[in-house]
């Protein structure tokens, strides 16, 4: 097999790379604010200036950047590049209102490349290895991303998208790649198949699993690992900053994904006061864009909520496992309460699956929460066994999480599937 060196940005000193980053972000805001209406407006309205940043903490000054300000400006009106100089386009659908589209210059692609590279080299891969790819492709970054920078770390990819979960399966029996890039919840999905059809899941050629796009926990990881013989590492990053690859898991850690910082600059800040929060506080994750040049994305608040963590397998910054975007956080009865919680505490009954929903409703002026959960293949829901394990699942939550919920046990199949991101709160709440 290949060998294939660190790049040295990630062997850099924090002071090297502290001083380029420095030097990027100075770029980046003038690149911005010379070419982009849009961000001129927004620093003339709050009072600063490009050369006001002197120095990295000088960011803060810098008015955020949020999803409505990309909506307002549909669909190209924050590129800061000339149209013909965007040689691709991606957009994330959204559930209401129009789509959040994005743009990337030659270089950008290449950018974007070299740090899916760099994660999956992370994640223990290395040039000569094949990837089976089943993020879904098209306007969604995660398939083209993994797809670019895997061919770019020279492995073999087969890239086949999401859905028609047995063809994949024949796929990867006739194929055999090691490695596989898709989202945890339909990981779980191919997993269930493969089983279905009499074969154990740990007989594959894979043998590590890239997994991103949604939130999972540590539980789920370990029962990943456990069911399938691979190692499963995280791999997080946004459409509005880049696509997958902005951070990912070093393999031999296992502990929160490496940002790139070299090209995504990383403040946590207080969702409510907006004030940024020290290295090691939780809060909101925002990221500012180095050398991105089609579309800068300055102070972007990406509602995602984790803290900074110090570098361990690289220099760089880590991020702790993302435990929830502030969209899917649920109130009820004055607890916050996130599926991550509920994903953590449903993975350790043996009789239940990792395929669950929370379903919120109202009655008069409370919320309710049923978490729906599947019995695990073989266990029936009306069994006394299968309510044993709801009953103490619902002791649980009430214990750890601080809400009494209701717990609805579905057979095998009674939690939709989804071929991307699982959809983990349904709200069935009168708006
Ligand atoms: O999901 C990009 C991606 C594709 C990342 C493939 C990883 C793998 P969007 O569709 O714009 O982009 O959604 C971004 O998904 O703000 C997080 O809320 C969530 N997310 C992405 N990765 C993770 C992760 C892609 N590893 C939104 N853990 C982000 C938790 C994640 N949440």
């Amino acid at each position: 097999m290949k060998s294939f060196p660190l790049e040295p940005i990630e062997k850099a000193s924090i002071d090297e790379l502290r001083t380029l980053q420095l030097e990027r972000l100075r770029w980046s805001l003038k690149h911005a604010y010379e070419n982009s209406p849009v961000y001129k407006a927004k620093f003339d309205a709050a009072g600063v200036h490009p050369d006001d940043c002197k120095t990295l903490a000088d960011l803060a000054k810098f008015p955020f950047t949020t999803k409505s300000d990309l909506r307002e400006n549909y669909p190209f009106g924050m590129f800061a590049v000339p149209r013909d100089q965007v040689v691709r386009i991606h957009a994330s659908s959204g559930t209401t209102g129009k789509p959040t589209v994005v743009g990337y210059t030659a270089k950008d692609i290449d950018t974007w490349a070299g740090v899916v590279a760099r994660s999956i080299r992370a994640a223990g891969a290395r040039p000569g290895d094949m990837a089976h790819i089943s993020y879904g492709y098209g306007l969604f970054t995660g398939g083209m991303g993994a797809h670019y920078g895997a061919e770019k770390l020279g492995l073999t990819v087969v890239p086949f998208g999401g859905g028609q979960t047995e063809k994949q399966i024949q796929l990867i029996q006739d194929f055999k790649p090691n490695i596989i890039m898709v989202t945890p919840s339909y990981m779980l999905a191919i997993a269930d198949e493969i089983e279905r059809m009499g074969l154990d899941a740990k007989s594959t050629s894979l043998r590590i699993g890239i997994f991103g796009a949604e939130p999972w926990t540590n539980e789920m990881r370990s029962a990943i690992e456990a069911r399938m013989g691979i190692d499963a590492v995280d791999i997080y990053g946004l459409s509005e900053v880049m696509g997958p690859g902005v951070a990912s898991e070093c393999v031999e850690t296992k502990d929160g994904p490496t940002i790139w910082e070299d090209h995504f600059y990383p403040e946590i800040i207080d969702p409510d006061t907006g004030e940024p929060v020290a290295d090691g506080e939780q809060g909101e994750l925002v990221f500012t864009s180095l050398t991105k040049e089609a579309l800068p994305i300055i102070r972007y608040r990406t509602r995602d909520l984790t803290r900074l963590l110090p570098g361990t397998a690289r220099t760089m910054r880590r991020m702790e496992k993302i435990t929830g975007r502030s969209d899917d956080m649920m109130i009820i009865r004055g607890v916050n309460v996130f599926p991550t919680q509920i994903e953590e505490l449903i993975l350790k009954r043996p009789e239940l699956s990792p395929h669950y929903q929370c379903v919120l409703t109202r009655e008069g002026p409370m919320d309710n929460l049923k978490v729906a959960v599947e019995t695990a293949p073989g266990v029936n829901p009306e069994s006394i066994e299968a309510r044993a394990a709801a009953k103490q699942l619902q002791y649980e939550i009430k214990i750890h999480v601080g809400s009494s919920v209701e717990i609805d046990l579905r057979a095998e199949g009674g939690i939709e599937r989804s071929v991307g991101k699982a959809r983990r709160v349904v709200d069935l709440r009168k708006k």
